[in-house]
């Protein structure tokens, strides 16, 4: 017979579960970098209204999904409706084996910073140059693949624990961590000369910045930051038992994530304006900024050592979700051993994570779309492309083949009677999927 599925042990069991999936890289590193690049206060008042009004309704939606069918996301699809459907659910397999591979690159560098903040390498004002910088502390390829295997390994070892042991355990005890290690340097920031610049570039719209692109990016964002698009709320959906109030978990957790994006905001500006550095750095704020700063200040190692914690913590919390889409597919469709398929498919993504590894050294000289390197493409691809397409067919489905019997009467075990039904029918039939479409099309220039 089949192997039993896991579940969550308990309701809070999910929602840090969940919690944990969505706050992540996306929060701290990429969150505040990308913000920096499109002016502050306009592009984070567009991406809180994406959040309101497409990524809650897709969330709830991914998990309504996953519990009804209690499926991977593949099997999901199959289940409800069949045919070309399910090559949605092939398109979110493929999204986590792809954003999985050069997560554990960019983590695997937050893991080296804090090894080198732990042996005080951020202390003391020795570090002043920024362009020597990242290489020079990145070593070399050959330790970079070192720091992305260990972070990757750490990865697997989780997701060989299984549902409520592996996956729900670890976020147990981690994100209460982190939280308390992002409001210590929230409030930190907040009293330092350049707190309050922090707020009113994070909180004043500059209309100006938010073009066309900015807002692709800024939805784009919304997606990745709330792990949506590709399964993995989905995933975890199908993890919980039929007494769960979805919408009631869904709006938690989206409003968790959206709190930790801001309080990283906070934070990170306010160290980069108290020492009069400009806030559009790029994808180099946390890595290359950052550190230079740290080495500046009073308590600096402190500080760094804090700060590359937290951002470990966040990063494991979301891989092995990643990994955990990909593995339900193996286990629930081709009738894997859990065991083989986290240890083959976490193997694959590895190798396929190398390119992004050595694209600092080795592969520096080699541009893929727009010049960017092979990490920062892959991104480009996954994030602005594979996860909003993955969102327009989910909202599709959802709005226009699931019948209201089956989504209601889903969402209903779990709450009596959920009154905003209606409102939440009309986001996810009408308002995302035109949302989506248009910012995607106008992006591929056909409008
Ligand atoms: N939400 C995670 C982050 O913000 C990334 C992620 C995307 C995780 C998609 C799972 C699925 O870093
Ligand atoms: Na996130």
């Amino acid at each position: 017979g089949t192997p039993k599925r896991g579940h969550w042990s308990s309701r809070l069991g999910f929602i840090m579960a969940s919690a944990g999936s969505a706050v992540g890289l996306g929060n701290i590193w990429k969150f505040p970098y990308i913000t920096g690049m499109h002016g502050g206060g306009a592009f984070v008042l567009f991406f809180l209204i994406c959040i309101a009004l497409i990524g809650i309704p897709l969330m709830i939606a991914e998990m309504v999904i996953g519990r009804h069918t209690h499926k991977d996301p593949v099997g999901a699809f199959r289940t409800l409706a069949g045919g070309p459907w399910s090559m949605v659910g092939w398109l979110g397999v493929t999204a986590g084996f792809v954003i999985l591979s050069y997560y554990c690159v960019v983590a695997g560098w937050a893991v080296n910073y804090l090894w080198l903040a732990i042996k005080g390498t951020f202390g003391g004002g020795h570090i002043q140059q920024v362009p020597e910088l990242f290489s020079s502390l990145l070593a070399s390829d050959l330790s970079q693949l070192f720091w992305q295997a260990l972070f990757m390994g750490a990865t697997i070892w989780i997701v060989l624990g299984g549902v409520s042991d592996g996956l729900e355990r670890a976020s147990k005890l981690m994100m209460p961590v982190l939280f308390l290690i992002l409001i210590v340097l929230t409030v930190r920031g907040l009293f330092s000369p350049g707190g309050p610049r922090a707020l009113s570039f994070l909180f004043t719209p500059n209309w100006r910045m938010l073009d066309a692109a900015a807002m692709l990016e800024a939805m784009g964002h919304a997606f990745f930051t709330l792990s949506l698009g590709m399964g993995a709320m989905l995933t975890y959906g199908s993890y919980a038992n039929e007494r769960t109030n979805i919408p009631n978990v869904a709006i938690t957790v989206s409003i968790m994530d959206t709190c930790v994006a801001l309080l990283s905001g906070i934070a990170i500006f306010s160290i980069v304006f108290t020492y009069g550095m400009a806030p559009a750095a790029g994808p180099g704020l946390v890595f290359k900024t950052l550190p230079i700063l740290f080495s500046q200040m009073q308590g600096g190692t402190f500080v760094a050592i804090l700060f590359f914690l937290l951002l470990v913590f966040a990063a494991l919390t979301s891989s092995i979700s990643l990994l955990e889409v990909v593995v339900a597919y193996y286990c629930d469709e081709k009738k894997w051993q859990r065991r083989t398929a986290t240890l083959v498919m976490g193997f694959l993504i590895f190798l396929l994570g190398v390119p992004s590894a050595l694209s600092n050294h080795l592969l520096a000289d080699v541009h893929f779309i727009g010049g960017r390197n092979f990490l920062d493409s892959i991104d480009l691809v996954a994030t602005n492309y594979i996860l909003p397409l993955g969102a327009l067919f989910i909202a599709i489905f959802t709005g226009w083949v699931m019948t209201t019997r089956v989504a209601r009467g889903e969402i209903e075990k779990g709450t009596v009677n959920f009154h905003f039904y209606p409102l939440w029918h009309f986001l996810i039939k009408y308002v995302s999927p035109i949302m989506v479409a248009i910012l995607f099309l106008s992006k591929i220039g056909l409008i």
